[in-house]
């Protein structure tokens, strides 16, 4: 670099003491994660007891959740910048190699301290190198358009690593990258590597709080919480220590005022929008992974909320040796000063990596000093911003454009001994193992799982009246209207056509309004999504959860509305056939609600979902037998083999069984027996297949359900084992 020296005043938030602290022995840390020797007396004299204690993080494990309000004191600052300070000089990762090189490396996640028979993990070293990403350039012209270019840096564990930039920078884009969660239109290139080896990171091995929240709306803060601690921890672990965990990550989260308070969306106000992050971040810090994502974790909170949910995710990262990269927009001066390692990203470019608080020098050096009581990291974003078109002062009492200035400044940090340090790092870090796989095998069982997803849909879909209680209200009003224009139908010789015409409609029409669930499935399948990729549970137990939730709801509405319909229009009396007509009704629905997941997978957005699925269904219901006879069907296509797959093929031919078997009608036709049989009335008039009995019509419909549930469980699995595979290949 060869600015000129000048000495500029220094933003300086807290007593300068802490700085020094910070900053010298921070090199040691590096330097022994690099394998030099290091003197541990030092770390003595650097740890008063007190301070251990102190830093004991509220949910980790092995220990007591302490009375989170006594963290709130007013010596929280004081105390948490002293451990911070402590914390970096690196205290666990030292005492941890130390180990580590006496026991040799045998290969296990954690190592035994001799001292104090605490597991030591070995954490998460995530390193970057030359990443790009670009994206189909929308324009005549065509080609692709970096959004990432060249990035490289680390994350390690114990740290917290912070992305700043101007909206549109990257930042989400680099976490995605890292998380392994690209769109699909994006092509990445360089290496990332976990603890010095390529690894795929997805489904579960890390956890990823996005930018947006997705929450079950209808649960209160508790119930969330506490649902995502039954499906996640261990069974070893008890229901009471579950709770407990919850309840103390919520108060951790100063969420315990609104403790029961239902989440809220776009028809019920609930949470806020500061709170509902919050809830979002208890979520995944309940298990305290390895590895922690936070993409804006403080949007929406007030500064000093934002300072406590911080610093709360730090002694998750230093107490327990987790590595947290965290992207966030404007942070506050005592929040900037928490992070270990600052990324500043501008147009996709790094404006600078290395430690957080020698970011002021960086700048500085290169003629753009912070000016006096200006925020730093509000000096950082305003100098890097080009978005607004305004001049940046120089220091030296000039204007630039923000372009030149990023120009400026980019280069100057390839230049830079801070961009030589991060290289020497990422090539530094040893092949390790483990980490990651620990966070597999730590969930809950697979019944538990199937258990506590059943009980959780099951409120859900009591709470959302548009699940099933409004299609609930619809079906009695149309059952009424089917039951008032088919009333008493009588055994004429034109009750044939009208027995046709209504069971039809019950069968085609009736199952065909089951598709109104589909908005709140596609709400479900959000979190699903999320939790899938967060790795809480697989997609069988989810399935298992949505078919055994939604059984009681959908008997409900085949059985009321069913029998308002049934017994209005005079149908047959007996028992057994109305328990059929029930189920064979119940079954189209659970159909309708399985073709509709299957769409759900495929094309997640509701309104073309909706669209698509109703298209499918009125396929389906024109060629199942009633608006064209199936004799006259087109035999290429329609009849073979679409008539067959068709549900309403069977729909059709199971109502008509159970209904015409077994009566007779008055035959008006000139020159006919005077009277025809149910039996008849099936072969010649409706052209049913008589061979087998209505039983194996309502079979085959469940054999479908179960089909198109299966189905949908390999779409989903298919497209999470395949879509890594398909962006590596192409
Ligand atoms: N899949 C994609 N296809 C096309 N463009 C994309 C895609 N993903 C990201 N981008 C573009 O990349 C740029 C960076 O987006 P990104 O979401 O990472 O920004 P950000 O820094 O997180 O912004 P913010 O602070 O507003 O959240 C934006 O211009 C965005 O439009
Ligand atoms: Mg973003």
């Amino acid at each position: 670099m060869d600015s000129p020296p000048i000495d500029i005043p220094r933003w300086s938030p807290s007593p300068n003491q802490t700085t020094k602290l910070i900053k010298e022995p921070m090199q040691s840390t590096h330097h022994d994660h690099l394998g030099n020797s290091f003197d541990s007396s030092d770390i003595n004299q650097l740890t008063p007891p007190k301070y251990s204690k102190l830093i004991s993080f509220p949910f980790s494990s092995g220990h007591a959740p302490p009375d989170v309000g006594s963290i709130e004191s007013s010596s929280l600052r004081s105390v948490e910048t002293k451990s911070r300070s402590v914390l970096n000089i690196g205290i666990p990762a030292v005492t941890n190699i130390r180990d580590e090189e006496k026991i040799g490396n045998k290969g296990s996640v954690g190592a035994y301290n001799n001292n104090n028979l605490e597991i030591i993990k070995t954490g998460v070293y995530l390193t970057w190198k030359d990443l790009w990403v670009t994206v189909p350039e929308i324009s005549a012209a065509g080609g692709r358009r970096p959004i990432l270019e060249g990035l490289t840096g680390y994350a390690e564990p114990g740290e917290v690593l912070a992305i700043m930039g101007p909206s549109g920078c990257g930042k989400s884009t680099l976490l995605d990258t890292l998380a392994g969660r690209l769109d699909s239109n994006t092509r990445q290139k360089g290496d990332i590597l976990i603890n010095g080896r390529k690894q795929p990171l997805a489904f579960g091995t890390s956890a990823y709080v996005t930018q947006d929240d997705t929450l079950m709306s209808t649960l209160t803060v508790n119930e969330v919480v506490y649902y995502s601690a039954q499906l996640q921890l261990p069974d070893s672990m008890s229901k009471s220590e579950k709770k407990k965990r919850a309840k103390a990550t919520i108060k951790g989260m100063g969420l315990q005022d609104a403790i029961h308070t239902r989440i809220g969306g776009w028809n019920v106000k609930g949470l806020s929008g500061g709170q509902k992050r919050r809830v979002s971040i208890c979520i995944e810090i309940l298990t305290r992974p390895e590895l922690l994502f936070l993409d804006e974790p403080t949007s929406g909170l007030d500064s000093a909320a934002s300072y406590h949910v911080m610093s709360r995710i730090i002694k998750l990262a230093q107490r327990d040796r987790r590595t947290v990269i965290v992207s966030i927009h404007q942070p506050s001066g005592e929040v900037f000063e928490l992070f270990h390692n600052l990324c500043l990203l501008s147009s996709g470019k790094t404006i600078y990596f290395g430690p957080a608080l020698e970011a002021n020098e960086f700048f500085a050096s290169n003629g753009f000093p912070c000016p006096t009581l200006r925020n730093p990291s509000d000096h950082f974003l305003r100098t890097i911003n080009k978005d607004f078109d305004v001049d940046i002062e120089q220091g030296f009492g000039g204007k630039i454009s923000a372009i030149e200035a990023i120009n400026v400044l980019a280069k100057s940090y390839k230049s830079s001994e801070a961009y030589q340090l991060v290289q020497q790092r990422v090539n530094g870090i040893p092949v390790k193992n483990g980490g990651l796989s620990e966070m597999k095998g730590s969930h809950a069982g697979f019944i538990t799982q199937c258990s506590v997803l059943t009980q959780r849909s099951f409120k859900n879909m009591y709470r959302d009246l548009g699940y099933y209680w409004l299609r609930l209200a619809i079906y009695i009003a149309l059952c009424l209207c089917v039951g008032t224009i088919f009333y008493d139908v009588g055994h004429s010789y034109g009750s044939i056509q009208a027995r046709g015409s209504m069971l039809m409609f019950v069968a085609a029409f009736l199952t065909f309004m089951a598709i109104g669930g589909f908005p709140s499935f596609v709400e479900d399948m959000k979190i699903f999504t999320r939790e899938r990729l967060n790795g809480h549970y697989g997609v069988t137990a989810f399935v298992v959860g949505n078919t055994l939730s939604s059984i009681p709801y959908l008997l409900l509405i085949s059985v009321i509305p069913g029998a308002m319909a049934y017994y209005l229009v005079g149908l047959q009396k007996s028992l057994d056939h109305f328990v059929y007509f029930a189920l064979l009704l119940f079954a189209c629905m659970m159909l309708v609600e399985s073709l509709m997941m299957i769409v759900a997978s495929i094309v997640p957005d509701f309104l073309m979902g909706i669209i698509t699925g109703a298209g499918i269904q009125g396929i389906m219901m024109l060629n199942g037998g009633f608006f064209r006879l199936p004799d006259d069907l087109p035999k290429p296509f329609w009849k073979y083999p679409m008539y067959y797959i068709a549900f309403h093929k069977y729909a059709n031919q199971g109502f008509y069984k159970n209904e015409f078997e077994g009566l007779e009608f008055p035959n008006e036709q000139v020159g006919g027996p005077s009277i025809i049989t149910g039996d008849e009335i099936l072969r010649n008039v409706w052209q049913v297949e008589m061979g087998y009995s209505k039983w194996i019509d309502i079979a085959i419909l469940f054999g479908m359900v179960i089909l198109y549930r299966f189905m949908f469980l390999g779409i989903r699995k298919g497209a999470e084992k395949f879509k890594p595979l398909m962006r590596a290949f192409f």
